[in-house]
């Protein structure tokens, strides 16, 4: 039987897997980085090449440049689509198979125990910026694709298309682009997405929900260049301090965001959801302790802390670059002075909405002689996705197999900007199967894979799609 063959394939080869996926890792491809632009491609081509290598048709790279946006990565394309009747007599479906190969950057370095994009395995572990988040992952579908395909004698159980994306960690305008321009030859009936995390180790999980964001800037200007504190202090606006004071009227002492109507449209999520989140293992004093690590947890009174993070909007500083950052002291009022600030959205927030809302506001709060600027950087909407079709069930009988457990199903406080355009531009469901951990570190020192769950996962994608082909 082909699943078996598959299967078996995928267990002999782990080792070979876990090779080419360090190679993937030893691509830094910092997608927010111009001066990694070059990498950025390279580990296109690096995925292009392997799709093609393991059978995979009409393997190509689709530029995502323009003159307006000169900076696009591209995507990586393949399919095949050749799988034919079903027993019923009726076309085989479509999976839409989608990961991306960019990365956040691995800043702060010394914090690593070995080296970002030097992939090191510790304790069963794989070590590397993007392990998990998402070149491990997405490799996971290329295997499994290859295990299918070699079980098969060069076919797959299903028809299947391929979109690797280059800029989801940049807001993944791109693919964006490409999906409303060109959605017909994204053409499938069902999207699987490999990017999100279980709730607890060997607990099988779909993720049912995404945040949306908005990832803005605000520019603060005062003098009209960098000026001597005790010459002009006490006469020179301090962007800082106006930004620190604008900051400081954006969220209340409790986590409540004080921008004008910015809740008018938070949907409560449903009383079954409510009543399965208290179900889940969840022990917030161990998640402060090894997941979060401060004295305290802070958020909304009222709310849980899956509440807070999966069903209401947030704010949050990332960076205030600018000024004297240097080690010792410098005595200058900056001229300029930018936090970048990014909110995360709920269904039924739009970004437009919410973007316009909080310029209003932080226009309305700017202090004495100083001169704001409020952009947006990127943005992308929330997403709950329907949990009551085929592929779903296709998914939790291959984690079942896998896991021997029934699955859960959690929201993600996280945001995949293109989850939104597949049920609405292609109006096709998605499902969000992803084998993370919650200590895997994304976007931090220390990012890691759990090398079981990359076998675990390479099975349930090869249980999954043939499921669906069935
Ligand atoms: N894979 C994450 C999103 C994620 C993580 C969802 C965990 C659910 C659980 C993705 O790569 C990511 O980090 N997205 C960015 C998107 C943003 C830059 C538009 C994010 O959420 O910050
Ligand atoms: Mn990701
Ligand atoms: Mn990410």
């Amino acid at each position: 039987m082909t699943i078996k063959a598959a299967v078996e394939f995928a267990q002999e080869n782990q080792g070979r897997f876990v090779e080419e996926l360090k190679a993937l890792l030893r691509i830094p491809s910092v997608s927010t980085a111009p001066e990694h632009a070059g990498d950025v491609r390279l580990a296109a081509e690096f995925v292009a090449a392997e799709l093609k290598r393991i059978g995979m048709e009409n393997v190509r790279l689709i530029e995502t440049a323009t003159a307006e946006r000169p900076g696009g990565h591209p995507l990586v394309y393949a399919d095949w689509l050749k799988a034919g009747l079903g027993a019923d007599g009726k076309a085989k479906p479509t999976v839409l198979c989608y990961g991306h190969y960019d990365v956040q950057p691995a800043e702060p370095l010394d914090e690593w125990l070995s080296p970002p994009f030097e992939p090191t395995e510790r304790n069963g572990n794989l070590y590397a910026r993007g392990a998990v988040d998402d070149k491990g992952q997405m490799w996971m579908h290329v295997k499994a694709l290859e295990s299918l395909m070699v079980a098969g004698g060069g076919t797959l159980p299903v028809n299947v298309r391929v979109i690797v994306e280059g800029e989801e960690e940049v807001g993944g305008e791109g693919i964006a682009h490409f999906v409303r321009a060109h959605g017909d030859q994204l053409q499938a009936d069902v999207a699987l997405v490999s990017d999100t995390e279980m709730f607890a180790p060997d607990l099988p999980t779909l993720c049912v929900g995404l945040r949306g964001m908005i990832y803005t800037e605000i520019e603060a200007r005062g003098a009209r260049t960098d000026l001597h504190s005790g010459m002009y202090g006490g006469a020179a606006p301090n962007p800082f301090v106006a930004l620190a004071q604008v900051i400081a009227q954006l969220k209340d002492a409790e986590g409540k965001i004080l921008i004008p109507g910015f809740y008018d449209k938070v949907a409560k999520p449903t009383e079954a959801e409510l009543k399965a989140w208290k179900a889940l293992p969840f022990d917030e004093e161990h998640y402060r302790e090894t997941e979060v690590g401060s004295v305290a947890l802070t958020g909304e009174p009222g709310y849980s802390v899956l509440e807070r993070t999966w069903s209401r909007p947030t704010l949050d500083v990332h960076g205030m670059p600018g000024g004297f950052i240097g080690a010792g002291a410098k005595t200058v009022i900056p001229a300029k002075a930018v936090a970048k600030v990014s909110m995360r959205l709920v269904p039924d927030m739009t970004p437009a909405e919410a973007f316009a809302q909080y310029k209003a506001y932080v226009e309305l709060l700017t202090p004495k002689g100083i001169v704001l600027e409020v952009r947006m950087i990127h943005s992308g909407d929330p997403i709950v996705v329907s949990t009551d079709n085929v592929y779903v069930k296709a998914a939790t009988d291959a984690m079942h197999t896998v896991f021997g457990k029934e699955t859960v199903f959690v929201r993600g406080g996280g945001s995949i900007p293109i989850v939104g355009d597949f049920v609405r531009e292609l109006t096709i469901p998605t499902v969000m199967m992803g084998f993370g951990l919650p200590d895997d570190n994304l976007h931090a020192p220390n990012e890691k894979f759990h090398l079981a769950n990359f076998y675990r996962g390479i099975e349930s994608i090869v249980r999954f799609l043939s499921g669906v082909g069935a």
